[in-house]
């Protein structure tokens, strides 16, 4: 695998990558890898040829300078595992690399960006959909893969690619669980035994909801119980409960009759966690 610390290294790789006839997918990430990324890797790589992730922690979609510092970092620990994924290089740039000092561009989804998670997020799907761009544009890929457990990610990098014709395919990947069913997370580790343990009520929330869905339930109903089972663990607060429509992530009222995501955050000490379910009444 080549390792690649510089913006002309990693294209010289994808150039020849593509002199080799070969199609190229990639993975973006900011590090801290455990197997949901890994799961992202074996997405791409049943859609591309060859892989290429990246390992960046962007700081323009922190918006707390303490929790872009606490951020996990485990640099050898995520080459090996790429490596041993099959991986053909991984790009692992500076802060400077990507944003000169004088740079003026951003891209924002307007309104994608600043609703549900980005009201409380503020400026973070900006910044998420800013290095999103600049690392499509440095790589070149044929498709990108990105988890759905962060939805409005999902969402706001799918209308970016579409309002501005970027070529490449976006491929949603499942969110790959602990045993338990708590998605995994890079947060997961900072997270006290006894709260590791409480997390599991996001899962639970949610598959009691996707149940009430099917069942036929109102929005407001839906709301009412997913709260109380949240409630249930007093380690944990819930932060916030969005009942949307699916693609557009509109809000959504009185009774649910179409694909609905569920998007909960909950906060156990100072670590949000977050899950999502894109549920449809039978
Ligand atoms: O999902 C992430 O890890 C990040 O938001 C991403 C897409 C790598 C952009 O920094």
């Amino acid at each position: 695998m080549e390792i690649c610390r510089s913006v002309a290294h990693i294209r010289t790789h994808v150039r020849g990558l593509r002199q080799a006839g070969h199609s190229v997918g990639l993975v973006p990430t900011m590090g801290a890898l455990h197997d949901g990324h890994i799961s992202l890797v074996r997405a791409a790589a049943e859609r591309a040829d060859k892989v290429v992730a990246t390992i960046f922690v962007n700081p323009t979609q922190f918006g707390d300078s303490a929790d872009l510092e606490k951020y996990p970092r485990t640099e050898d620990a995520d080459i090996a595992r790429l490596e041993a994924a099959g991986v053909s290089a991984v790009f692992m740039p500076q802060v400077s690399d990507i944003y000169a000092e004088d740079a003026e561009t951003i891209v924002e989804t307007t309104q994608l960006a600043n609703m549900l998670h980005g009201i409380v997020r503020p400026g973070h799907y900006r910044g998420v959909s800013t290095v999103v761009t600049k690392l499509f544009n440095i790589v070149g890929p044929d498709v990108a893969a990105f988890g759905e457990k962060d939805y409005q990610q999902l969402q706001v990098i799918r209308k970016m690619v579409s309002d501005l014709h970027v070529p490449i395919e976006i491929l949603p990947v499942p969110t790959m669980r602990e045993s338990d069913g708590l998605a995994m997370s890079s947060r997961n580790v900072r997270l006290t035994p006894e709260d590791r343990k409480a997390a599991v009520i996001l899962c639970q929330a949610l598959d009691a909801a996707e149940k009430t869905v099917h069942n036929g339930t109102t929005v407001s109903d839906l709301a009412k119980s997913i709260r109380a089972t949240i409630a249930t663990e007093p380690r944990g607060t819930l932060e916030g409960l969005d009942i949307v429509a699916a693609e557009s992530l509109a809000p959504l009222d009185g009774p649910i009759n179409g694909p609905t995501a569920i998007m909960i955050s909950v906060k156990f000490g100072d670590i949000l966690l977050i899950d999502q379910r894109v549920v449809t009444p039978r």
